[in-house]
């Protein structure tokens, strides 16, 4: 919307626009849910759909969106990370730990009573900050301290949300920012929780627990509740964030891709990266299916998860003799025997074979293992099942859509998951005996023995849907069976039946990888305060590994990982910090980068909240592209060659000269100008182009090549800027 001037404040100057609408009603003021300023431009308001209609033609209103309802797409990983290291390794780098960083962290709250947020060793509360402690159900306002620095709720959207079914009976909810869900308490405590020495999951995973960033702060914004989180929740909160102080926003949560201006996490992440502030976000849930990657605005560091190599050995050991892999973080201590052999149940009708709610007869399972087929209902939910149907045990069984997938549980009976391979393998034994039986043996925690990182199977997948001129996902950092903080009130599995206590549990998840990098930015911000968003995200991404931890490239189940499932690659924070060179992009680039996707106006306005002319932009930048540490190149019909431009800025060593080194995507020739770049001295900077030659059409599919650009240092070949580089024929 446009012309405030003439309103006192811009909470009247929005409800000017309410009163002009809403016209049956006595208190126009009472439909509106929020009046924004630093996220977006405009407000939040219950409307009927006439109103909806009518709002739309008034004038100065550019565009009304209706509410979107998104999801939360969950000790060791900071190690695997390469940053628990013993010695002086990397010493100047850890010993600030992030001091000083204060980290955003939108979600479902926080449980401020954790270990994890204990503020020993903290530094004061940065004097920038502006943020609040705000008091609701069980939170007051003394519950924060030095670590926790800020916490605010936000449910209006949620409560106006159309039919919003009513909670079950048996789930809490705080109105406030306490969690009552455990993931917010999660995602927090990885990005920055304290160390807690001799930390585990009763017995499993034990080690001390810490968060990527120890040193930062972090404040939560409590935007998501038991059905969801509503995008004009999520804009408030981001509205707050900004105003407060933080310097990084991490979101694990999202919805499907959507075109930038309809999507408001894009919108809020605009308006902050243009105030400095780093936002990022989970890619989502949503892989292997191609082109299902989300939050994936370029000003955005979107977030893909990938394995640790941490193992919860639980074998299943057959009356036949056979041994299948399994997974599981059933604590084993309380199953007497390391597991008895019990006679195996499965199948039966009304979908026993899912182990549904209802499904499963006493006296068929009653002291058996029973046999049940993953299902999107829940995990540790069908050994619930079980249990109460008086199962002894459970082994869940992958079906063809999770393949070997293995998100492990705190089961509460004792239970395994097993992969799709070996599923095919126990129901052909089923099937082959009057009397099968089983056993599972639980071998505990084990590290070190497995490839790792690879490709987490739910993992979003690129290309981009909606803007397939930058590679998405980003970057990849862990998000499988990652152990973090988890409120006291809940079971290690989240179900209230769980009755078990537990200060951390297991989560998997693009959300869980999220703030990993989260973190690992605010380490490299406290170590380079002056850089922008873009420029810590370019160090992030030019710096990330390719290869696991055995020296071979990164899996993505039997394939090696490509770029639309790693983007550049895996997360290496040890590097990160200090890349040589940058690509930094400043937020006007992003409107002319906006121009070239034939943006409208009114999209590019909505977004920005800027009045651009994309004609007069682009006549005076030629072939521009964004200033992005990734190079995807897009082959229309009939065009054979393509020229990107990009520009280095020296961080590293004053006098550095770099050369090129390039692998070209199959059946294009790449040609760098020029092939060597010189600097003499910091935050220079030099522009390089890159030629892409296709060869010539044999098919008309769509098609895909891969290659990747780095530059390296002629003396000091620890810098290495590397970018990926995708290809696409459409
Ligand atoms: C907050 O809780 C603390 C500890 O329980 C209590 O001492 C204090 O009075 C409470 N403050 C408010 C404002 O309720
Ligand atoms: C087991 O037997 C059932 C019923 O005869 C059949 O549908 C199923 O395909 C068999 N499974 C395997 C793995 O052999
Ligand atoms: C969780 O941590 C708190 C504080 O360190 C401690 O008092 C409590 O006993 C712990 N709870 C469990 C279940 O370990
Ligand atoms: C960089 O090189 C220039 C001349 O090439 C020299 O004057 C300057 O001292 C050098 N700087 C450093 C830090 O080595």
């Amino acid at each position: 919307m446009m012309g405030s001037s003439s309103f006192n404040t811009r909470v009247q100057w929005h409800l000017s626009f309410l009163e002009r609408t809403v016209l049956n009603e006595d208190y126009p003021s009472s439909r509106l849910l929020y009046s924004y300023h630093s996220a977006i431009e405009g407000f939040a308001a219950r409307l009927s759909d006439s109103e909806f209609s009518a709002l739309q033609t008034t004038h100065g209103v550019i565009a009304v969106r209706p509410d979107h309802r998104l999801q939360i797409h969950t000790t060791y990983s900071y190690k695997f990370l390469g940053l628990g290291l013993a010695g002086n390794q990397g010493h100047s780098f850890q010993s600030k730990l992030g001091q000083g960083t204060i980290i955003g962290v939108l979600d479902t709250g926080v449980w401020p009573e954790s270990p994890s947020f204990a503020d020993n060793g903290m530094p004061p509360v940065p004097k920038k900050w502006r943020g609040t402690c705000q008091e609701g159900q069980s939170f007051n306002s003394s519950l924060c301290n030095r670590k926790l620095i800020g916490a605010r709720f936000y449910i209006k959207g949620h409560r106006a949300s159309s039919s919003p079914p009513p909670p079950p009976p048996s789930i809490m909810e705080y109105i406030s920012p306490r969690d009552a869900h455990g993931h917010g308490t999660h995602t927090s405590s990885t990005a920055a929780g304290t160390p807690v020495p001799s930390a585990s999951v009763l017995g499993n995973g034990a080690g001390e627990a810490r968060g990527m960033a120890p040193g930062s702060h972090v404040a939560v914004y409590k935007v998501c509740w038991f059905n969801g989180c509503y995008t004009s929740d999520i804009l408030a909160a981001t509205d707050d964030a900004i105003r407060d102080g933080v310097d990084i926003l991490s979101l694990s949560l999202g919805g499907f891709p959507l075109p930038l201006y309809v999507d408001s996490i894009a919108i809020g992440a605009y308006r902050a990266t243009e105030k400095g502030i780093m936002v990022i976000c989970a890619g989502g849930n949503n892989g292997p299916i191609p082109s299902s990657v989300a939050n994936e605005a370029p000003w955005i560091t979107t977030v893909g998860a990938s394995s640790l190599d941490r193992r919860f050995p639980a074998n299943v050991h057959t009356g036949d003799g056979q041994i299948l892999n399994g997974e599981s973080m059933y604590p084993e201590s309380q199953f007497a025997n390391g597991g008895r052999e019990l006679e195996l149940v499965y199948g039966g009708e009304n979908g026993a074979e899912l182990c549904f709610s209802g499904s499963l007869s006493k006296e068929r399972v009653a002291g058996k293992m029973v046999v049940c087929d993953r299902s999107p209902s829940g995990r540790a939910l069908a050994g619930e099942v079980v249990k109460e149907n008086g199962g002894a045990g459970m082994i869940l069984a992958n079906s063809e859509l999770n393949q070997e997938e293995n998100s492990v549980d705190v089961h509460v009976l004792p239970a395994t998951l097993i992969g799709y391979a070996e599923s095919i393998r126990l129901k052909s034994y089923i099937n082959s005996t009057r009397k099968p039986t089983a056993r599972i043996k639980f071998e505990g925690t084990v590290i070190g023995k497995s490839r790792a990182p690879a490709i987490a199977l739910f993992s979003s997948r690129g290309p981009s849907l909606t803007n397939p001129s930058i590679l998405k996902p980003d970057i990849i950092a862990p998000g499988v069976n990652i152990i973090a903080a988890w409120p006291e009130n809940l079971g290690p599995t989240g179900l209230v039946e769980d009755a078990r206590r537990v200060n951390f549990t297991v989560l998997s998840g693009t959300s869980m990888a999220c703030p990993h990098v989260s973190g690992i930015a605010a380490l490299i911000r406290t170590a380079h305060p002056s850089w922008s968003p873009a420029a810590i995200k370019s160090a992030i991404m030019t710096t990330s590994d390719t290869l696991d931890h055995w020296g071979k490239p990164i899996m993505d189940g039997p394939k090696p990982a490509s770029v639309f499932a790693m983007g550049s690659g895996h997360v290496n924070p040890m590097r990160a910090i200090d890349p040589g060179l940058v690509y930094d992009i400043k937020p006007d680039d992003y409107i002319a980068h906006l121009c070239t996707l034939g943006y409208s106006r009114v999209d590019i306005f909505v977004i920005t909240h800027r009045d651009v002319n994309c004609f007069n932009i682009l006549l005076k930048n030629r072939d521009f592209s964004l200033n992005y540490p990734s190079l995807s190149v897009i082959f229309k019909h009939g065009i054979r060659s393509r020229v990107i431009t990009r520009r280095l800025t020296n961080v590293g060593l004053p006098n550095s000269t770099y050369s090129v080194q390039v692998n070209a995507p199959q059946g294009v020739k790449v040609k760098v100008m020029p092939e060597s770049l010189t600097f003499n001295h910091l935050y220079q900077s030099k522009i390089y182009r890159v030629w892409f030659f296709s060869r010539k059409r044999t098919s008309k599919q769509v098609s895909y090549g891969q290659g990747q650009l780095t530059w390296v240092h002629n003396q000091q070949s620890h810098y290495k800027v590397r970018s990926p580089i995708s290809v696409t024929w459409v």
